[in-house]
């Protein structure tokens, strides 16, 4: 039996917050340790869950992190664990800020799914005509989503209606767009290097209990990213076909191959797509960092063992 980690214990007396994917303990002083587990969440419901996938998620973004250098600030302090790391506690920015590179997606919020349609104005950007599936964006652009509550849907909008609602101030707005430009060109020139394309990415910012605003959550890993090999791009551009891609966007396809599309409980996905799944986001590991990835062992017991030295620590 392959080792999950599916959901980690309450452990009083830290309070507990579960995420979609991750599970995040309060800390004292401002902090948190964030848990990423195995679980596979896609069209926002819960799908299931991957070997060794919250292992990679969360070693990616801590690798990301490293790469990020002083001029992007970010919540990441240490990882104590290959599935957590600890991190400034934030208070995270109403929006999603979303970085598109190419015209693709197939999710209702997608550039494509709008183009498709006629679209010519997306998040207050004007696309040319002539475009296909798949080509390169002519600029890469900036397109936030709202964060919907449960169980609702995020929306596309523009930073300008953003404003004018009162969800996100002008000022807030500028200063973590422009983070996500830089930091969306690190990581298209990082990802360039290793022969991969990162199409599009989705970060999140919050701001810490000093007022600075940090690159919080996770970073171009392929939860939150959409990553195509360089090489097949062109034969696929040629070919009419769709790029190979590394990321989620396999597990939306699969799923609407299925039939779903986010409406109700999600059906169970087979075996070998589980065995597929896990395989994808360890390649895309190792292809980023060009290290070699050691899967961890008893993923329930070390957050455990780990859970109490942190407890042990407050109460000494
Ligand atoms: N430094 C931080 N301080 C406070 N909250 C954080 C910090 N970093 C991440 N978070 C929050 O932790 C949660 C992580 O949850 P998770 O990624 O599992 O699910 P989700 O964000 O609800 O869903 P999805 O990622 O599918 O949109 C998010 O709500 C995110 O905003
Ligand atoms: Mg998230």
């Amino acid at each position: 039996m392959q080792d999950i980690l599916f959901e980690c214990p309450p452990w009083p007396p830290l309070t507990l917050e579960r995420g979609k994917v991750r599970d995040a303990y309060l800390l004292p002083e401002g902090e948190r340790l964030i848990v990423t587990t195995d679980r596979l969440s896609a069209f926002d419901a819960h799908i299931g869950a991957i070997p060794c996938k919250g292992q990679v998620l969360n070693q990616l973004s801590v690798w990301w992190f490293d790469q990020l250098g002083p001029q992007i600030p970010h919540h990441f302090l240490s990882t104590p664990d290959p599935n957590a790391m600890r991190v400034r506690a934030c208070t995270p920015l109403a929006v999603e800020f979303v970085m598109r590179g190419y015209l693709t997606g197939v999710t209702p919020t997608s550039i494509w799914t709008a183009y498709e349609r006629g679209e010519r104005s997306f998040c207050g950007h004007t696309l040319p005509d002539g475009l296909k599936c798949f080509d390169a964006l002519p600029t890469a652009l900036l397109t936030p989503s709202t964060k919907a509550p449960r169980g609702g849907s995020d929306q596309s909008v523009s930073g300008a209606e953003l404003i004018a609602s009162g969800v996100i101030d002008a000022a807030t707005f500028e200063r973590a767009s422009e983070l996500a430009h830089a930091t969306f060109a690190l990581g298209q020139r990082i990802a360039e290097s290793r022969g991969l394309i990162l199409v599009d990415t989705k970060y999140e910012f919050g701001i810490d209990a000093a007022g600075e605003l940090r690159l919080i959550d996770e970073v171009h890993t392929p939860d939150s990213s959409r990553f195509w090999r360089k090489a097949d791009y062109a034969a696929s551009q040629a070919e009419g076909r769709a790029p190979e891609s590394f990321d989620k966007e396999y597990v939306r396809r699969c799923l609407k191959a299925l039939g779903y599309q986010g409406q109700g409980s999600a059906p169970p996905l087979s075996a070998a797509v589980v065995a597929e799944l896990s395989g994808r986001y360890v390649d895309i590991y190792e292809t980023l960092t060009g290290l070699p990835f050691v899967p961890s062992a008893r993923s329930q017991e070390r957050i455990a063992a780990l859970l109490e030295r942190i407890t042990a620590t407050l109460e000494a």
